[in-house]
């Protein structure tokens, strides 16, 4: 099948017909690896979950089984859906190796890994001694029956669920639109986690919600360039090819990861000047040389339309860009809401169809007698009074 590269700015995930991205081993490796920069021990003695998983495919249960003693873990559990497609990416199950590049697919599966030894005697404890250890002890494996709600291997499972309440730390990119769900579960089992859901979700009125309060936050990596995902040969349309995999690699401009485990970029200030230094020097054309920032004629905040030009010593409320929570130090700031949630419609411009995604937008008066609206913003105050953010460092 003939195949062409896609356009840079196309977002793959508008072409998706299924749940076919599977995140890179290199991706997985930079996140984690963020959150051991500001707590080397933040998955000593955890017991880890990767329940969107096949572990035939899966790049997480690759990077967590190499990396077993080094994370300081304490056990892995991988769990694979039943109706899971395979893209071929290398596994660590030649077993299932049809013998002609394709690999034959087995059923639901639960693989669980309590320690990581030295199979092969070489030294070191890595992947390949994983590879041998699953191919000694088919023990490690248990197969996932689904019940009468659900498949095999699907997250909502009564198993995958019991599986779930053991766990410390659930890490994975599950599907997109079971995004909502996924996360309400986790919130609902107290569990830590660390996920890859489109940047859209950020307003979804289940997720935004969390993020005001503070129950989760932006990963570190990847918020403003999107993501590239491994993607199946049969796909048309992608980014480009992997040098060394070979595989083919698309790329989804609107996606990033989501926690609730700490990490240094969430206490780090957000550094700026004044109002009047923005005024004087801002580098903004929007800002520089302006009599004073924008209000909104439906709520009482000012427009602040990009996150380095928030004012240091503006006390009051400020519409700021969502790419601001990439920059968000809950120390340093509060959010109050966003226009969705806060917003409130004014009649002659509702009239006139004001509504924006289901909820009410910010307007400014632009001189004219009309009104421009303005794109989703995120409502939040200069934290002046030291007042708990949640995940402090221990
Ligand atoms: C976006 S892909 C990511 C795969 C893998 N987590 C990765 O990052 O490479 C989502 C995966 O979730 C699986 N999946 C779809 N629905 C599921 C469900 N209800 N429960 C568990 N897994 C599901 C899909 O088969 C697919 O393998």
């Amino acid at each position: 099948m003939e195949t062409k590269p896609l356009n840079r700015g196309l977002d793959a995930a508008r072409l998706a017909k299924q749940d076919e991205f599977y995140t890179q081993y290199v991706d997985i490796q930079k996140e984690v690896e963020a959150y051991l920069e500001f707590d080397p021990d933040t998955f000593r003695g955890k017991v880890m979950y990767c329940n969107c998983d096949d572990p035939f495919e899966s790049n997480f249960f690759k990077y967590f089984a190499a990396n077993f003693n080094r994370l300081g873990l304490k056990k892995l559990i991988t769990t694979s859906y039943d109706g899971s497609p395979i893209a071929g990416q290398l596994s660590l199950f030649p077993e299932y190796d049809a013998g002609n590049g394709q690999r034959q697919r087995p059923k639901a599966l639960a693989v669980i890994l309590e320690g990581v030894r030295d199979e092969d005697g070489d030294g070191a404890a890595n992947v390949t001694d994983v590879e041998l250890f699953l191919k000694r002890n088919r023990a490690a494996r248990i197969a996932l029956k689904g019940d009468d709600k659900y498949p095999g291997g699907d997250f909502r499972s009564a198993e995958c669920v019991e599986l779930l309440t053991q766990a410390d730390i659930v890490v994975t990119n599950p599907p997109f639109q079971l995004f909502r769900e996924y996360v309400a579960q986790l919130v609902k089992h107290g569990k830590k986690f660390l996920t890859i859901g489109n940047t859209n979700a950020i307003t979804y009125k289940e997720i935004f919600p969390l993020i005001k309060d503070n129950k989760l936050w932006l990963g570190c990596t990847n918020f403003n360039v999107g993501m590239f995902f491994v993607v199946p040969d049969h796909w048309e349309h992608f980014h480009h090819i992997d040098q060394v995999t070979g595989k083919k690699i698309a790329r989804v401009s609107t996606s990033c990861w989501y926690t609730n485990l700490d990490h240094g970029r969430r206490h780090k200030p957000l550094s700026l000047m004044t109002m009047a230094d923005n005024l004087k020097f801002s580098k903004h054309k929007e800002i520089r040389g302006k009599k004073a920032y924008d209000r909104y004629f439906n709520y009482d905040a000012i427009e602040v339309p990009f996150t380095d030009a928030i004012p240091s010593d503006y006390d009051g409320m400020m519409g700021v860009p969502i790419t601001f929570l990439d920059k968000y130090n809950p120390h340093q700031f509060e959010i109050l809401g966003s226009n969705l949630t806060v917003g409130t419609p004014i009649s002659d411009v509702a009239r006139k169809g004001s509504y924006a995604q289901g909820g009410p937008s910010f307007y400014i008066e632009n001189g004219s007698g009309t009104y421009d609206r303005v794109y989703t913003r995120i409502v939040v105050r200069h934290r002046r009074v030291a007042r708990p953010a949640g995940g402090t460092k221990k």
